[in-house]
């Protein structure tokens, strides 16, 4: 389990809590897709940052879609399913947030995910290489560190595909050292320069 964590990205984490929440809460649902989530450490982190944001009824209001091509079948929609983490994977995590979301497992140094973080997080097995979105009218999607698995012209039609599947005004956020193609630059504005995070045009 080692090539993901939770709270991987702070100022990503930070820049969701600043400029896309504000501007979700008031929808009737949220929806977000994180594509390409692994085993599970970034969309709950995903959750938990706007659990943390959301009053106790918007946050029922929240789905994410966390889908992966698990190329290896790691199995995880068993792994995000169980909800349970070896330290290594929590360890990154604020420690009033852990000790808020997070209780012991059985299973010595493994802890187990709050079942109300749990339920805001579905997983679907889906390639992004298919071009076809697991559905539409997001609010956010969220793919990072998965677009450097792609060619250039992959790249630049899975971003199509994103911003088809944006509901108006929906976010994309990628990693930092992933850059907008100019083929899809018109179709976004970039909402902050310390992270890549765009808003539909
Ligand atoms: C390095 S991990 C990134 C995990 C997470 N997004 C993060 O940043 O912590 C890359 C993930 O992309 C997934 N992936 C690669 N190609 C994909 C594709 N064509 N469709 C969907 N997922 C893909 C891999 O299976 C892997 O789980």
């Amino acid at each position: 389990m080692a090539f993901t964590y939770f709270f991987r990205d702070l100022a990503a984490l930070h820049a969701i809590r600043d400029h896309v929440i504000p501007a979700l809460r008031e929808s009737r649902d949220i929806h977000v897709w994180d594509a390409g989530c692994a085993m599970g450490p970034e969309p709950y982190s995903l959750a938990i940052i706007f659990k943390e944001s959301l009053g106790y009824y918007a946050f029922k209001r929240l789905k994410i879609y966390a889908t992966d091509l698990d190329e290896e079948n790691y199995q995880f929609g068993k792994i995000i399913s169980k909800g349970v983490y070896p330290e290594e994977s929590v360890k990154r995590i604020p420690k009033d947030v852990f000790h808020e979301y997070f209780s012991p497992n059985e299973k010595p140094g493994f802890y187990k995910i709050a079942d109300e973080i749990m339920d805001r997080v579905s997983f679907q097995k889906h390639d992004l290489r298919s071009l076809k979105p697991i559905r539409d009218n997001f609010g956010l999607i969220v793919c990072k560190n998965v677009l450097l698995h792609l060619n250039e012209s992959e790249r630049i039609e899975v971003i199509r595909m994103f911003h088809r599947s944006l509901a108006s005004g929906g976010f994309f956020i990628t990693e930092q050292t992933q850059k907008m193609p100019a083929e899809t630059a018109h179709l976004f504005k970039q909402i902050t320069q310390n992270v890549q995070l765009f808003q539909k045009n």
